[in-house]
């Protein structure tokens, strides 16, 4: 299932943090990365799985996100996805070239229609999964990215890098590239920027667990505990100290091409719900304003 796609998933995102050793430290001890290396001014920090990071940091005065970086499945011509890309409105950042940073494999780099990075990586190392029994990440789920024109950035996924539309809200577009429901959400906003990054756990015990972590650490929840509409994930959101929102997840709906494609009408809820349970209360003032304040750089 899947196999089909030319993006196999989402590898890593690469974000600048004002204070990078307080950054390090809460992803480490906090929401449970692990140090997979440091090199030139930055931090790589994996989850649990075989991927080779899955946030990189390094210091800069304002925190923003630098890129997302997709893994191209084995199989897919970079030349000609590039190309493709190009053709649906990227814009070029460079040839494919040696991704000379953690993981390494080959890849390339080009900016979307408003300008926001992202990169193709294939052949990069996998490590060997480990389990330490501590509900820490297991990969990235998804990214969740605000847009002025959810139609542009949706066909830009469809049409750039082979990704298909598996729901669509009121607000938002879900597109999938792998059996995940959604691997990207573009939400509609007044700005270009990040919504938030998703962190996947094996189940929801640990999406309970590691966000007890985070409340034992002072990190209030800015939304959940809760089930979503489209993907049906478990989900707990956060701020973190830069101020990127990051969500602890587990459970997204597994889908094919069976899946039949939702609709706006298929995603309205009931008066004062907005998930399945309905134990969560209202995002929090904090949550909603970080969830618009991180641009690309
Ligand atoms: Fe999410």
């Amino acid at each position: 299932m899947g196999s089909d796609f030319l993006i196999s998933g989402l590898r890593s995102v690469e974000l600048e943090v004002p204070d990078l050793a307080r950054s390090a430290a809460f992803y480490m001890d906090v929401w449970g990365l692990v140090e997979a290396e440091r090199a030139d001014g930055h931090i790589y920090l994996r989850c649990e799985g075989e991927d080779a990071y899955a946030v990189r940091l390094n210091e800069a005065s304002v925190p923003a996100i630098l890129s997302y970086t997709l893994r191209a499945a084995d199989g897919t011509d970079l030349a000609a996805l590039r190309a493709r890309a190009i053709a649906a409105g990227g814009v070029a950042d460079g040839d494919i070239a040696p991704m000379l940073e953690a993981g390494g494999g080959t890849g390339f780099s080009l900016r979307d229609t408003v300008g926001r990075k992202l990169r193709v990586v294939q052949g990069d190392t996998r490590l060997d999964p480990f389990n330490s029994g501590q509900s820490r990440p297991d990969r990235l789920s998804h990214i969740n990215i605000n847009t002025t024109d959810l139609e542009r950035d949706i066909a830009f996924y469809e049409l750039g890098f082979g990704f298909r539309v598996t729901d669509r809200s009121k607000m938002m577009g879900f597109v999938r590239t792998n059996s995940d429901h959604h691997t990207v959400v573009l939400a509609k906003a007044p700005v270009d920027t990040l919504n938030h990054i998703a962190f996947n756990h094996p189940t929801w015990e640990d999406v309970m667990k590691a966000s007890g972590r985070m409340v034992d650490a002072d990190y209030p929840m800015g939304w959940g505990p809760g089930r979503h509409g489209p993907g049906d994930n478990v989900f707990a959101y956060f701020v973190d100290p830069a101020g990127f929102v990051v969500e602890h997840t587990a459970e997204v709906l597994q889908v094919d091409d069976t899946y039949r494609v939702g609709g706006p009408e298929d995603w309205v809820w009931p008066a004062g719900r907005t998930d399945h349970w309905g134990v969560a209360p209202p995002k929090s003032g904090a949550c909603k304003a970080a969830q618009l304040a991180i641009g690309f750089k």
